[in-house]
């Protein structure tokens, strides 16, 4: 089983969009899939399940339906974890469902984390309980991918997600604060890898799967819809050169030649993703992907177009992930 993280430490980048669309492309070319929704704020269940699904997922304080639950006896000091829920979206994609009250595990993730280094089995069961509810949920559904979402932020919940995913993808806005924003990540992955492997060694518990913490970065994409239409373009492309030097030193710790470079000849570039200006609100209103939009949900006339150049770019990113990452499609 492969998993795979989307993470930037910004929001509105449009992560969980991709991961939405992502687990539904897989899906498509036949790849079972469970998509794990690590962020508190939920944003990636909401899109995939409706308000009424919902209301039955997230009764008044039981947890049951929800990847909180599932490491909720643990944090809690009750049991280990709990055989996860995994919602069912379609045929192909299983849901662990998000919950505002995974905030809760934030201390607790924290706090276990230095005790790691003194071997205290504890430690360990905290630090991997969302690698194995996720390994537990991808058994569940035969899925062979993995595809996690997480809040924008460096905190202990996103860290003990991250060791959880073999690689990371990076969605990138082309402005500054897309730029200056690699500086923390890359840096900061490149230290949760290295306390994690050397906490990895200290496990007491010989018979408690953990986490390998391997976090390569497969690459980025370039979100486009994050581009602001008041400003004029060029003062886009001028961010937008940046980033493969940007990428190269904060996030593969390369040296590079701190100058412009067009993304189109960057290998680490793995799509720069459109606008789909019409077809998002559209989708969002049909509870579907945009490229799975049909004429009775109102993509006609020239929406007719852009849904199959929205099919044609994700099948493409699709593939080019699942290459990286070394997942076979069937
Ligand atoms: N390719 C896209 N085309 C148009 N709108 C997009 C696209 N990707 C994301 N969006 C919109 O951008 C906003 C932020 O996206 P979201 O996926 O929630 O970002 P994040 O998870 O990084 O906070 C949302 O309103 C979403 O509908
Ligand atoms: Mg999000």
């Amino acid at each position: 089983m492969k998993t795979i993280a989307f993470f930037n430490n910004k929001g509105g980048v449009g992560k969980t969009s991709l991961v939405y669309h992502l687990a539904w492309m897989y899906a498509d070319m036949g790849l079972p899939v469970v998509a794990a929704d690590l962020d508190p704020q939920a944003n990636l269940t909401s899109m995939f399940v409706d308000d009424d699904r919902l209301e039955a997922l997230w009764p008044d304080d039981s947890h049951t339906k929800t990847i909180f639950g599932a490491i909720q006896p643990l944090l809690e000091g009750t049991g280990d974890i709990a055989v996860p829920h995994v919602e069912d979206i379609a045929d192909n994609i299983g849901l662990l469902v998000g919950d505002l009250a995974l905030s809760a595990s934030e201390d607790e993730l924290t706090s276990q984390w230095p005790d790691c280094l003194d071997r205290k089995p504890r430690a360990f069961r905290v630090l991997s309980a969302i690698w194995r509810v996720i390994n537990e949920a991808a058994q569940q559904r035969d899925a062979a991918l993995a595809l996690i979402d997480v809040g924008p932020n460096l905190g202990a919940i996103n860290r003990a997600a991250l060791i959880s995913a073999e690689h990371i993808v990076i969605p990138l806005a082309p402005d500054l604060y897309s730029l200056q924003g690699l500086r923390n990540l890359g840096p900061t992955l490149r230290r949760w890898r290295n306390e994690w492997s050397e906490r990895r060694e200290r496990n007491p518990v010989n018979d408690l799967s953990i986490p390998f913490g391997t976090m390569t970065p497969a690459g980025y994409v370039l979100m486009q819809h994050a581009v602001r239409l008041d400003r004029p373009v060029k003062a886009y492309d001028r961010w937008m050169v940046r980033i493969p030097a940007v990428y190269r030193q904060a996030v593969l710790d390369e040296r590079a030649a701190n100058g412009a470079q067009a993304i189109s000849n960057d290998p680490h570039c793995l799509a720069a993703l459109k606008h789909y200006r019409s077809l998002m609100p559209l989708a969002q209103d049909a509870r579907k992907p945009m490229f799975f939009l049909k004429p009775a949900d109102g993509a006609i006339g020239g929406h007719g177009k852009a849904v199959q150049d929205c099919y044609r770019d994700f099948r493409a990113l699709a593939r080019t992930i699942a290459e990286r990452c070394g997942v076979q499609i069937p």
